[in-house]
């Protein structure tokens, strides 16, 4: 049966929507160029409380819509000729970091604009903030605002679930697909260092048009493939052997880091399998723990210099917070 998502309801201001974060587990940067990737939302969420205000202004600061590129992208596309807001948000998720901060904020503002111009059903909502997401960054995928609006595990581009909804830009069109949880814990750790998603994905893509790429892009695809088959029948071992190759496939584009590396050998004892998450060059690292030594993977992680979460998915995507 097709999962019906709910619809963001028509509410008047003030309102306020949160949206979770997310995890890649296969295929980021690849599912810029088409290939499929597999995604969950985290349960870190960023909220945000949209209230009619005396001018344009985010976290009290007026001069937002100038230098805050996601901001002025929201508003442009979901609040234009709106009366003045006063927006406050509040984030678990690190910035810059890997794990979906911007499209979090993206998702939840662009619901709380929608939904106090009349609501939006969830489809409409995947592509506005896919739209909003690409305006402020000027790359990618539609991966982080769908799984941030979806919740739960979603692939792009593959897999045999359910048929969420397809976004489309100028030139191209993702599929996005509804994902069987297979019930596990994950451990992400940010390594502290912010990189820039946009240089990543443009020095990306640059290595896939270069000699040798269009291969490496079929073994991301390959990788990615399986790793979606595995994950939905729940088999670990492979699902642990495919995170390492695609994490190698990562590092031969070019955005592993040392200190990812240093993190991922840090983990090694406590994680059947780690790799880098997100767009590289800094950020975060993802691991599927041994069963039982979560907290050990946690404390190798906090000790080799990193900030480390034990996430689960998260199985709502943004929705309004009543009061
Ligand atoms: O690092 P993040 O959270 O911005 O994730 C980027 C994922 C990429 O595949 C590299 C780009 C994209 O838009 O899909």
């Amino acid at each position: 049966m097709t999962e019906a998502l709910p619809a963001i309801p028509a509410r008047s201001l003030p309102v306020s929507a949160q949206a979770p974060g997310k995890c890649i587990v296969f295929g980021e940067h690849a599912v810029v160029h088409g290939a499929p990737e597999l995604v969950f939302a985290i349960d870190l969420t960023t909220q945000a409380f949209v209230s009619p205000g005396t001018g344009m202004r985010l976290n009290s600061d007026g001069e937002a819509l100038a230098h805050n590129a996601y901001f002025r992208a929201s508003v442009e596309t979901a609040w234009k000729d709106g009366p003045p807001v006063e927006v406050r948000t509040v984030s678990r998720i690190p910035k810059s970091a890997g794990l979906g901060s911007s499209a979090a904020f993206v998702a939840c503002l662009t619901a709380a604009f929608s939904s106090a111009t009349g609501g939006l059903d969830r489809a409409a909502l995947a592509q506005r903030s896919f739209e909003v997401e690409r305006g402020a960054q000027g790359v990618g995928s539609p991966g982080d605002t769908s799984t941030s609006v979806a919740g739960g595990f979603v692939s792009v581009n593959g897999g045999p679930g359910d048929v969420l909804w397809s976004v489309h830009a100028a030139d191209q069109r993702w599929q996005v697909r509804r994902v069987t949880d297979p019930g596990w814990v994950w451990v992400v750790a940010y390594s502290g260092i912010p990189r820039s998603t946009a240089d990543a994905v443009r020095a990306v893509g640059a290595r896939l048009a270069a000699p040798g790429g269009p291969e490496l892009l079929e073994e991301f695809r390959r990788v990615a493939t399986d790793g979606i088959a595995a994950v939905e029948r729940g088999d670990r071992a492979s699902v642990a052997i495919l995170v390492r190759r695609n994490h190698e496939l990562l590092r031969e584009v070019g955005v592993s880091h040392p200190r990812l590396e240093a993190l991922i050998e840090a983990a090694a004892p406590a994680a059947e399998a780690s790799k880098l998450t997100g767009a590289g060059a800094g950020g975060s690292i993802v691991s599927l723990p041994v069963p039982g030594k979560e907290t050990e993977l946690v404390r190798r992680l906090a000790r080799a210099g990193a900030l480390p979460f034990v996430v689960r998915p998260a199985p709502l995507g943004v929705s309004l917070v009543e009061s």
